[in-house]
């Protein structure tokens, strides 16, 4: 093959804004199949854009030689489901530091805790509940409880349902366009201001906090230079902890869509911690969540002989990368027996980024994802009496992102 120097596959047009709207879980894979390539070029929000895809495009993507995260997110993004200078934004030493403060907060102990806490979440909330359930909404007030407990961060019993509702706009509505992304904005100001305000208080002493979680541990973590973080950057990343644990919600809403759609894998899940393990990780890869990730270009290289520009802003698509059917099998069926095969490769199987934990940006939380998804599963395959009406759910591949809305009837 001639690896002479080429220009990147362009698409043509002044931006394809609308389409990526449109096409929503698709867009990457369309262009790469319509241009038989891993790479392409488009224009998004005005900008140029490139697109990559597949196991070898995420090895680049992750390489941070090539490329650097600083204000890489649009900034619609910051505004609603980031925030403005935490720990995806940065790169380098100062991301290394502040990544291994998240990172601490995951140990073995804890993990298990935030197992034990949700687990009582949901008897709580089933107690207290009529037989109908609809598992995204009570999945978001259980983890909001289960979030606001393990982090230690300070609120009464009944404002869980407030923070219920202002988190789950961060991430139900930062892609909308409108009332709604403005709902996500305003949510995310509101909440800044209050945890800010909290965090004032544990420094000047007037508020008593946990010690040993992740509140107290953020409010008096040190950068690498010795100072502590703007009270501002600690309400954008005690955020970055809160919001994400209430949006495995979405997840939980498509194990009960497996468990709907493929009842002999959901009957086989019932038989151990592997097999249930299998059955996440296949939802996690089939069903779409988080569509790319994003970074820019650090400085003019050659990848395949094509030439990457300095600053270009670049996706790598995640949704599409777990569908590649160079990695997967019948990448569009639902077979969690596929795992059983898996052998842990950091950029072939990425819902949650790929690469390292700590040196790259992949998602600090993706255990406690696991996890909690694992104890919800175990728990209402083994431990509830229900049942799943008949329903038709659905969702639509360009809802980003798409809740099936599950409804379960409890047996008490
Ligand atoms: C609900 C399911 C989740 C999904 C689908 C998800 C997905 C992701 C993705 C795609 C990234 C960016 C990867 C990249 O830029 O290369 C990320 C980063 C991150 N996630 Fe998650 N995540 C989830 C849950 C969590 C949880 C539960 C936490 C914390 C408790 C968390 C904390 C973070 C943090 C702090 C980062 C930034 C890491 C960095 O920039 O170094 N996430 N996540």
């Amino acid at each position: 093959m001639n690896h002479s120097h080429q220009k990147v596959p362009k698409e043509i047009g002044l931006d394809h804004s609308l389409e990526l709207l449109k096409e929503g879980y698709y867009f990457i894979m369309n262009r790469s199949e319509k241009f038989d390539s891993r790479v392409v070029q488009t224009r998004l929000l005005g900008e140029k854009t490139y697109c990559l895809i597949g196991q070898e495009a995420a090895e680049l993507f992750y390489d941070t030689d090539k490329f650097f995260r600083k204000e890489a997110a649009p900034v619609v993004a910051q505004k609603t489901l980031l925030g403005m200078g935490g720990v995806q934004g940065l790169d380098g030493d100062e991301h290394r530091h502040r990544k291994a403060m998240f990172m601490s907060l995951m140990t073995k102990e804890s993990l298990k805790e935030i197992q034990s806490i949700v687990k009582e979440e949901w008897t709580r909330y089933l107690e207290a509940h009529e037989k109908e359930v609809k598992v995204f909404e009570a999945a978001k007030l259980v983890l909001a409880r289960t979030a606001l407990r393990w982090t230690g961060v300070p609120s009464h019993e009944h404002d869980a349902d407030d923070w219920a509702s202002k988190l789950s706009p961060l991430f139900e509505m930062a892609s909308k366009v409108g009332p709604k992304h403005l709902k996500s904005r305003w949510s995310r100001v509101q909440l800044e201001s209050r945890l800010e305000k909290l965090v004032k208080q544990v420094r000047n002493r007037s508020l008593d906090v946990e010690r040993h979680r992740a509140f107290y541990h953020v409010v008096w973590h040190r950068d690498e230079n010795g100072e502590l973080l703007d009270p501002h950057i600690v309400a954008v990343e005690i955020l970055n902890l809160l919001r994400p644990i209430v949006a495995i919600a979405v997840y939980l809403d498509f194990i009960f869509l497996a468990i709907n759609d493929y009842p002999k894998e959901a009957e086989l899940a019932k038989q151990g911690y592997d097999e249930r393990h299998r059955f996440i990780q296949e939802v996690r890869r089939y069903y779409p969540f988080f569509p790319f990730a994003i970074a820019r270009v650090k400085k003019d290289f050659m990848w395949k002989g094509y030439t990457f520009k300095k600053n270009t802003m670049t996706l790598l698509d995640l949704y599409g990368t777990n569908h590649d059917p160079e990695l997967w099998d019948e990448p569009h069926q639902f077979m969690p027996k596929r795992f059983e095969k898996w052998e842990g490769n950091p950029f072939d199987f990425i819902p949650q980024g790929g690469g390292e934990f700590d040196i790259g940006h992949r998602c600090a939380g993706e255990w406690l994802t696991v996890d909690i998804m694992q104890v919800t599963l175990d728990y209402f395959l083994n431990h509830v009496n229900y049942e799943l009406p008949k329903q038709k759910p659905d969702y639509r591949m360009n809802d980003i992102p798409p809740i099936p809305g599950m409804k379960i009837y409890i047996k008490h």
